[in-house]
């Protein structure tokens, strides 16, 4: 499973890349705005930072809802480095500009996908990745893990070859759970990836193995 961070803060960013094991970044408008990057300049070299400190996909979302606009919005977007990849919404207009990109050999990322048959749709359109959002699944009372493995079922039945992108990860085990139902990738928050090393009985064995080793030297 690949792992991408779901932030747009570059400290974030350049701590998962420095462990070795990123594969790519997704961001989004409200992650944008916590950052406080704000203006169509400061945005774009935002995103040419990113691309500049790891070596993965990294998603730009499109802001405009209509067609023509995401088309405009996208090439634009994918124009500013090969590691982009145009995120759009899973709206019929999205559906229509994935097809678009995915002709024309544009990376896309369908986001803000709640349902297997919005996931159905997107591989139909040719993303290259489907964003289920699980957390926020979970937030309504609505198993986001559910849905993981549904479209998991549906696109190995057709092999599509969009991959599971899942996305909205709040902790460590909604990353084990998705590696368990094989999702293709999991993005989340740096405390999502740096609390899968945790463990009590690492700290404690190694400690006693630094202290066995000091008695004995
Ligand atoms: O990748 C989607 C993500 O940014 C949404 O996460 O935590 O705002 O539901 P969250």
């Amino acid at each position: 499973m690949k792992f991408f961070i779901d932030t747009a803060n570059l400290d974030q960013i350049k701590e998962a890349q420095s462990l070795g094991i990123l594969d790519g970044v997704t961001t989004n408008p409200s992650l944008m705005a916590k950052e406080g990057i704000t203006g169509q300049d400061n945005i774009i070299a935002h995103y040419k930072a990113i691309c500049d400190i790891v070596e993965g996909d990294v998603s730009a979302e499109v802001i405009a809802t209509d067609f023509e606009g995401m088309i405009a919005e996208g090439e634009a977007l994918a124009a500013l480095h090969p590691q982009i990849v145009v995120k759009i919404p899973m709206i019929l207009e999205g559906i229509k500009a994935i097809k678009y990109f995915s002709d024309k050999g544009i990376k896309t990322n369908c986001t803000l996908v709640f349902s297997s048959g919005q996931a159905l749709l997107a591989a139909k359109a040719g993303a290259t990745y489907v964003s289920p959002f699980i957390g926020r699944l979970d937030d309504v009372s609505t198993d986001g893990l559910q849905l993981i493995e549904d479209i998991r079922n549906i696109y190995d039945n057709y092999d599509y070859t969009t991959e599971i992108l899942a996305a909205s990860v709040r902790h460590t085990m909604h990353v084990i759970d998705c590696a368990h139902i094989g999702a293709d990738v999991m993005t989340g928050p740096l405390s999502a990836i740096v609390g899968l090393a945790k463990h009590p009985l690492t700290d404690i064995g190694l400690a006693k193995f630094l202290a066995d080793h000091k008695k004995g030297n």
